[in-house]
C-alpha cells in the first residue's frame, strides 16, 4: 500500500488508545481494543505524539495499583485538558478488586472535566514470579492486611474486552455523522442492483463457510439460488448471515463495498414466493421442477448494511455509513 493510501484511510473515524501497563495486562486489553476499534493506534503516554490528537475517540486505559490510577495517565490528563475536554473519551482500568477499580475510575471522572461516554473496570492478572521486589513487598503487606493468600490470579477475560470494544463501536457509530436514509437507501439499492455476486458467510461454532454466489436484489430482499451444499448445514441451525458485496480494489480513494448483516430463510419450492421469483428471473417454474435436482432458494432479510464508499467523502459525509432496517 502506498503512502497516500495510508493517509486516505484515516478519513474514517479514528481512535487513539492511550495506556500504561506494568506487567502487560492493560497493554493486552489496549491492543485488543485497537484491533476492533480501528482505524486506531495504541500507545503509552511516553510514545504520544502531537499528530495523534487528530482523533474522534480517545480510549484511556490504566492499571490500578494501590487504589490509584497510573500517575502518568493522571499527569497526561492534567497537562492536556485544553484539547481533551472536546474529545469523546472512554475510560477503562484493570484491577483485581473490580468494584474498587470502578470507584477509582469514577473518582478520576469527578476530579477531571472529561466527556466520558463509558467507563469500566476489568479483571486483571497477578503473576507473582513477574513482580519486581517493591511490588512484591507492597502486595505482601496488602494481602496480609486483607487476610488474602499470596497467590497468582488471572481474572483477565478477552471475551469481556471484546464485548466492550463492540459496545463502544456501536455507541460511536450511532453518534457518527450519518447521511439521511433518503439518500443512503437509494444508493445502497443501486449498488446492489449493479452487482450480482456476493460472498455469503454462514457459521455454526467452529464451522464457518464463505460462499461466492450470485444474488438478485428484489423489493428490499436478496434472493440466492443454490443446488445445495455446506452453507445449508449452517443456515439450518443458525440462520444469521453476513454478506459482502464489493467493487474490485483499485485504490484507497475508490473504495466501494458493503457488509450486510441479516437472516437467511429457505423458501419452499411450493411457495408462491418461489414461483414469483423464478418468473422474475425469466425462468419457467414448471420447467425448473422437471430438473433432476431441486433448485433451492434462499431469501435474505437485511437488518444492517454497513457501507464503505470513498465518494461519500466528496459529498462531505463520512466514508462509512450504516443503514438499519
Ligand atoms: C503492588 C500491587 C498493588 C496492586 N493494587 C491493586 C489495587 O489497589 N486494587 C486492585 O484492584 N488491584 C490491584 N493490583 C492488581 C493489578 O491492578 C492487576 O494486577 C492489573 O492486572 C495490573 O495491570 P498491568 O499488568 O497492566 O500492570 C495490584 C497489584 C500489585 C502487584
Amino acid at each position: 500500500m502506498d503512502e497516500s493510501a495510508g493517509r486516505k484511510i484515516f478519513t474514517m473515524r479514528k481512535t487513539l488508545i492511550l495506556y500504561e501497563s506494568r506487567y502487560g495486562s492493560t497493554e493486552e486489553a489496549a491492543k485488543i481494543l485497537a484491533l476492533i476499534l480501528g482505524p486506531a493506534r495504541a500507545c503509552r503516554v511516553d510514545e504520544f505524539e502531537e499528530r495523534y490528537k487528530d482523533i474522534d475517540l480517545l480510549v484511556i486505559g490504566t492499571p490500578i495499583y494501590s487504589e490509584q490510577i497510573d500517575p502518568k495517565i493522571v499527569q497526561f490528563i492534567e497537562e492536556n485538558s485544553s484539547w481533551l475536554k472536546d474529545k469523546s473519551i472512554v475510560l477503562f482500568g484493570l484491577s483485581l478488586d473490580r468494584p474498587n477499580g470502578d470507584a477509582v475510575l469514577q473518582k478520576l471522572l469527578c476530579d477531571q472535566q472529561l466527556k466520558v461516554i463509558s467507563s469500566k473496570a476489568f479483571g486483571g492478572k497477578l503473576d507473582l514470579e513477574k513482580l519486581n521486589d517493591e511490588d512484591y513487598r507492597i502486595l505482601l503487606v496488602f494481602q496480609d492486611k486483607m487476610g488474602l493468600p499470596m497467590q497468582n490470579v488471572d481474572n483477565f477475560s478477552r471475551e469481556e474486552i471484546i464485548e466492550f470494544a463492540l459496545e463502544i463501536k456501536q455507541a460511536t457509530e450511532r453518534s457518527a455523522k450519518t447521511m439521511p436514509s433518503v439518500e443512503l437507501g437509494p444508493w445502497a439499492e443501486d449498488f446492489l442492483k449493479k452487482h450480482n455476486t456476493c460472498t455469503l458467510a454462514t457459521a455454526l461454532g467452529n464451522r464457518v463457510r464463505a460462499t461466492p454466489i450470485e444474488y438478485n436484489y428484489h423489493s428490499g430482499l436478496l434472493y440466492l439460488l443454490s443446488e445445495g451444499g455446506e452453507k445449508f448445514a449452517n443456515i439450518l441451525l443458525n440462520n444469521r448471515v453476513s454478506i459482502a458485496v464489493y467493487d474490485e480494489y483499485r485504490s484507497m480513494d475508490k473504495l466501494a463495498g458493503m457488509q450486510i448483516t441479516g437472516q437467511a430463510f429457505i423458501v419452499d419450492p411450493g411457495d408462491q414466493e418461489y414461483k414469483d421469483f423464478l418468473h422474475l428471473k425469466g425462468h419457467n417454474p414448471d420447467k425448473i421442477a422437471t430438473m433432476p435436482f431441486v433448485l433451492n432458494m434462499i431469501r435474505i432479510e437485511m437488518e444492517k448494511v454497513e457501507i464503505l464508499n470513498s465518494d461519500f467523502k466528496k459529498m462531505g459525509q463520512e466514508v462509512k455509513q450504516i443503514l438499519l432496517f
